[in-house]
């Protein structure tokens, strides 16, 4: 499908092994949508850019019915091949056209997903178009290492090649919704700790893992990596040593603009 939206469809063959939780957060994080959300066994859920199922499987045997829609359909296939019996609805479609009727969900769940969209914007609408007249997005993320050097490195690397084409910025992904006027009603969040050496975000970096650098050329990507060798070094005593990286899940609940 041709769109200026970032697909992840380079993404379906690695995207579990290198970000997947751990075992048994999964369960935790479909937990927190629950509590989050007031999920029972009648909601009806959606989930925009569904993916290969990182909070759909753990998250739909829960619910009454559970809808995902994604851009690319190699991440659903993904998602399709680890079911065992969960039963999740998919369409392959683009969160900015929503091809479902006025008024369908309790609840719509995002997770990693308006930054990658340029008009984003947009999609709100649809979402709050989507939604019943009570009804709310829960919106999740999850960040390894909240508050590391690590972050503001991104950050700053982030300004300074202007990688950034389109969605959201990192400033802006802490206030778009509530500068769009949804209105934060609770959050929750799931820590937990997952261990890796920081120089394996090299090789993950070299060989295009994340989405930041999809759009650099050969040239910036390796000018990109030679700054991030050099960081490490100096952060860390050794970066090929595998160390506990605190990290969390968050779950926010918005309800939807009044107009
Ligand atoms: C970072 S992945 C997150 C997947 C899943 N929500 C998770 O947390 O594991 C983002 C997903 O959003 C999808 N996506 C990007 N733009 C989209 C759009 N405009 N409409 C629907 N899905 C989109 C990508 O194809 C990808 O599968």
């Amino acid at each position: 499908m041709s769109t200026d939206t970032i697909t992840f469809d380079r993404a379906a063959e690695f995207y579990d092994r290198t970000r997947g939780f751990p075992d048994g957060i999964e369960r935790d994080a479909a937990q927190a949508f629950i509590r989050v959300g007031a999920l029972t066994t009648r909601s009806r859920v959606l989930e925009v850019g569904v993916g290969t199922g990182r909070i759909a499987l753990p998250l739909a045997p829960h619910v009454g019915k559970y809808v995902g829609i994604d851009i690319s359909r190699p991440m659903m296939l993904k998602l399709r091949g680890k079911q065992t019996g969960e039963r999740i609805n998919l369409s392959e479609g683009d969160a900015r056209v929503l091809p479902y009727a006025d008024a369908s969900f309790d609840a719509v769940v995002a997770v990693h997903v308006f930054h990658l969209i340029p008009n984003w914007q947009r999609a709100l609408v649809e979402l709050k178009r989507v939604l019943k007249p009570d009804g709310v997005l829960l919106h999740g993320w999850n960040r390894q290492g909240d508050n590391e050097p690590m972050q503001q490195f991104w950050r700053q690397r982030e300004r300074e090649s202007r990688t950034f084409e389109g969605g959201l910025s990192f400033e802006q992904r802490q206030t778009f919704l509530a500068d769009e006027g949804w209105r934060l009603l609770s959050e929750d969040k799931v820590d937990y700790t997952v261990h890796a050496a920081p120089i394996e975000l090299v090789n993950e970096m070299r060989n295009r893992m994340w989405s930041r650098c999809w759009r650099l050329s050969d040239e910036q990507l390796a000018a990109m990596v030679r700054e991030l060798e050099a960081f490490l070094k100096v952060t860390f005593a050794d970066p090929a040593q595998i160390v506990p990286v605190a990290s969390a899940f968050h779950v926010q609940k918005y309800a939807p603009p009044a107009v």
